[in-house]
């Protein structure tokens, strides 16, 4: 189970002040929900928490336990048992609503696992006390270290050129776009334009397509990104910057497009004045790139240069000819 926004809503605590789950996010959320405090499941559970507190604050974790009981049982539990973590009064059931652990009126006894983005991680439903706390653990522990680990997203992603012809849904291709205009981009002006071309008018791109590029012929759909230095942010010393936005928006389609499945390869080598023709686009407008989309297709087909790319590992200059520390990296390093 994965969902955002775990964090959108504010509980009372035990001395009856609002808490924002959102003042959380930045921090791994140990989100907790019990029935009822002073019951011994209850506090057998949140002793075992408490035990191990420290351990999971060091991972930069927070726990928070949510019930339905009133503030004043959730002071009287804590200070008997001496809880250090947060309790939140839950006495609407609005957060185990949106949790889906509300059962009537009863509470259904579940953890969640938020990340520092306040996307939830993991979930344990229908939970039995021993050895609970320890599982969590284990799971911040780990998760922990793979969230400081390259995004999976992005490792996978590669420029695929073996392509499945088979149709892309229009949901999934708009989805692709909804990904790339989240993208970040100068005074937030947006300057990305995106053609999804199908049909015949894919056709009449896939003309303007150089031999080089054959492989791109299989694309069931191609997004043409094409922009103007007018609709983005132009500033001195030559700073430009629809390109670079445009570059991002691209980006975060690519890593949509990873996440669905899908393969989504920009080019350049195309025949840009035949594109902006077959689709309408200004002579001014810059045709940034095109994106070939498709589903992953059997390497068998490509040539021999780029069935060995397509197989063979992803090839970068070493780390030391890009990145400097206080000063720009020595070129021909
Ligand atoms: C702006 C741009 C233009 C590219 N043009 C082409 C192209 O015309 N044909 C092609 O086969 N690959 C093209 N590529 C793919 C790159 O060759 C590929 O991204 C690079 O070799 C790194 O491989 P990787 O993306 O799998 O890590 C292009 C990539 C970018 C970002």
């Amino acid at each position: 189970m994965l969902f955002r926004f775990g964090l959108k809503f504010a509980l009372s605590n035990k001395d009856g002040q609002l808490v924002e789950l959102s003042s959380l996010l930045g921090r791994y959320v140990v989100l907790y929900f019990y029935p009822k405090a002073g019951t011994p499941g209850c506090t057998q559970e949140a002793l075992a928490f408490q035990k191990h507190l420290a351990r999971l604050r060091e991972l930069g974790a927070e726990v928070v336990g949510v019930s339905p009981d009133r503030p004043q049982t959730l002071q009287r539990f804590s200070a008997k048992h001496g809880l250090e973590f947060l309790l939140l009064s839950d006495a609407d059931g609005v957060l185990a609503e949106a949790y889906g652990v509300r059962n009537g009126r009863r509470v259904e006894r579940s953890t969640f696992l938020l990340d520092r983005a306040g996307i939830v991680r993991w979930a344990w439903r229908r939970v039995l006390v021993p050895g609970h706390v320890e599982e969590v653990l284990a799971t911040v522990e780990a998760l922990a270290q793979a969230d400081r680990e390259v995004n999976g997203l992005i490792q996978a992603r590669r420029a695929k050129r073996a392509l499945r012809p088979d149709p892309i849904a229009q949901e999934d291709i708009q989805r692709l776009i909804e990904a790339a205009h989240l993208a970040p981009s100068c005074f937030n002006n947006q300057p990305w334009r995106f053609v999804v071309v199908q049909g015949e008018k894919l056709e009449a791109v896939k003309r303007a397509l150089p031999g080089g590029n054959y492989w791109a012929l299989k694309s069931p759909a191609i997004v043409a990104v094409a922009s103007h230095p007018d609709l983005d942010c132009r500033l001195s010393d030559n700073r430009d910057y629809f390109l670079f936005d445009c570059g991002m928006a691209v980006g975060f389609l690519m890593v949509q497009a990873t996440q669905m499945g899908l393969v989504a390869h920009p080019i350049a080598g195309y025949d840009p004045i035949a594109v902006k023709e077959a689709l309408g686009i200004p002579k001014d407008y810059v045709l940034i790139t095109l994106v070939v989309l498709g589903w992953p297709g059997d390497p068998g087909e490509l040539s021999d240069k780029h069935r060995e790319l397509e197989l063979g590992p992803r090839v970068r200059k070493p780390l030391s000819a890009v990145l400097g520390w206080n000063s720009l990296p020595k070129e021909g390093t």
